[in-house]
């Protein structure tokens, strides 16, 4: 077969496929688009707190807590603790999509919810990185001498266990009991 015989018979394929190369690229840039839209309720702190009982304590507690409520106004939402960062995009998205089926999943089939069981979990397993997100400068700003050794320390060996932010900031994401140790 020629060259030139060959090379417009690709042509021809696709100019025949182009319509539906389009459509395809079209239909996925929409179901993004709505894929978007949808998770926008649904990643509110208002949401997480009322859709289901179970949450009821985790939202009353987040919001007596100081990122529910603090000077400068500004409110951490759930999803930036409980989450893997928004910035990266899938692997947030993925961890969403997982984390709200399960949470539906026992909401209808599991077992009794335990909050302390659950409270446990979560203690054990969030990760510095959540909160180093945000609190980036933690040796810019003046602070006891106290903090600044704990710091020091949390940042040169982030996953040792005794230097997780929450060993000492237990209280920071839910005001669950008086201020004897917060923050
Ligand atoms: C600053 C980080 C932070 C934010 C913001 C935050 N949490 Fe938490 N959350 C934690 C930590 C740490 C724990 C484990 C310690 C504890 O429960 O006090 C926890 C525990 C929980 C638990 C398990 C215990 C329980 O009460 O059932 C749930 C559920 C929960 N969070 C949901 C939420 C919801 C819903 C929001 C928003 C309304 C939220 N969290 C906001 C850090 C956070
Ligand atoms: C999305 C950003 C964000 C994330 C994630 C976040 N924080 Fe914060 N944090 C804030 C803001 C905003 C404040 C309140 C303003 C301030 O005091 O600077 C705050 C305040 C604090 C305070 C001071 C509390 C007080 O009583 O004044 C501590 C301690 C703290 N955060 C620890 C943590 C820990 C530990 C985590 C991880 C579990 C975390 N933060 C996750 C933004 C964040
Ligand atoms: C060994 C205990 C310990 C660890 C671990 C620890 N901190 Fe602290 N943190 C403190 C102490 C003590 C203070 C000062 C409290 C005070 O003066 O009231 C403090 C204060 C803070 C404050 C408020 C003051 C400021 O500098 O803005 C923030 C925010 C904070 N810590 C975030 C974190 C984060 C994020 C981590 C994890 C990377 C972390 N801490 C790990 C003990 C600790």
């Amino acid at each position: 077969m020629l060259k030139a015989e060959i090379i417009s018979r690709i042509c021809e394929a696709v100019r025949k496929r182009m319509f539906i190369f389009l459509a395809g690229f079209v239909f996925a840039l929409l179901c993004f688009i709505a894929l978007n839209a949808a998770m926008v309720p649904v990643s509110k702190s208002e949401y997480c707190g009322s859709k289901c009982h179970e949450m009821n304590t985790a939202y009353l507690t987040w919001e007596l807590s100081p990122h529910g409520t603090n000077s400068k106004g500004i409110r951490v939402e759930c999803i930036d603790c409980h989450l893997p960062a928004k910035e990266k995009y899938f692997v947030h998205i993925t961890a969403k999509a997982y984390e709200g089926a399960k949470d539906m999943y026992k909401h209808y089939f599991g077992d009794e919810y335990d909050t302390e069981k659950i409270r446990q979990k979560v203690l054990d397993h969030i990760s510095n990185k959540r909160c180093l997100h945000c609190h980036d400068n933690l040796l810019a700003r003046p602070g006891s001498s106290a903090a600044r050794i704990a710091h020091t320390a949390a940042l040169s060996k982030p996953d040792a266990e005794e230097n997780r932010c929450i060993q000492c900031h237990e209280n920071v994401g839910h005001q669950r009991q008086n201020k004897l140790f917060s923050p």
